[in-house]
């Protein structure tokens, strides 16, 4: 695959995330927009798998995912908060008002049993 259009850049109104769907509707991916620009990414936090359009926060430059406070610098990919893993990211350039992805193939986590940890677990630990 290639670049391919992914939304408008009025679509995703700053300090937001949205989930799209790429590729004809094969590749779900989410646009998070940061202070200074556009990020594309798997549609999940790589912690549980939680969808970022719902439990992700932008602010500034910093997703954080509010399930567990995992967060990431969307302009340089820092981890931040109790982040352990980094987001994988599609690039992303701005043609017009078109916010457009480069996408070679779907990617996406691995989640391992250990991470298996309900609220409960966390609040306790
Ligand atoms: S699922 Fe996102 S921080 Fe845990």
């Amino acid at each position: 695959m290639s670049w391919i259009k992914v939304c408008k850049t009025d679509d995703v109104p700053e300090n937001s995330v949205k989930k799209f769907w790429a590729g004809g509707g094969t590749i779900p991916l989410v646009i998070a927009r940061h202070k200074n620009g556009y990020r594309a990414m798997p549609p999940v936090c790589p912690h549980m798998e939680e969808p970022l359009d719902v439990s992700g926060v932008v602010a500034g430059c910093v997703l954080t995912c509010t399930k567990h406070l995992w967060a990431w610098n969307l302009e340089t990919l820092e981890l931040q908060g109790e982040a352990e893993k980094p987001l994988k990211t599609y690039d992303v350039k701005i043609e017009g008002e078109d916010v457009m992805a480069f996408i070679s193939e779907e990617l996406v986590y691995e989640f391992d049993d250990e991470d298996d940890m309900d609220d409960d677990d966390f609040f306790n630990s």
